[in-house]
């Protein structure tokens, strides 16, 4: 769906998202790592569990929260993946009733 490209040749830093390996370019979001490694839907939402992914890229829609090492509903977009550094979709984190 997606891929670097090919200028991005050179040093990559590694992350796992849902323990799947993926190298991204230095400076790059989790968020992007998310769609390289075709992690998507990221997450459902609460109410009726419609399937969400990375939108704006911007910090402006909250669709690309994740658990990035340990800590949930991080904005993917506006974190750096960092090496080593961890994520985890988060498909329910929360459900809502309707009445
Ligand atoms: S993609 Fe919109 S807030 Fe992260």
């Amino acid at each position: 769906m997606f891929a670097s490209l090919p200028d991005a040749a050179g040093p990559q830093v590694a992350v796992t998202v849902d323990g799947k390996t993926v190298a991204v370019p230095p400076g790059a979001s989790v968020a992007a790592a998310l769609l390289l490694a075709g992690a998507v839907p990221s997450r459902t939402t609460a109410v009726s569990a419609a399937p969400r992914a990375p939108y704006c890229m911007m910090g402006v829609c909250f669709e690309c929260l994740v658990e990035i090492d340990g800590v949930a509903e991080r904005q993917a977009c506006m974190v750096t993946a960092a090496e080593g550094m961890r994520v985890r979709r988060t498909p329910r984190s929360s459900s809502i009733e309707r009445s």
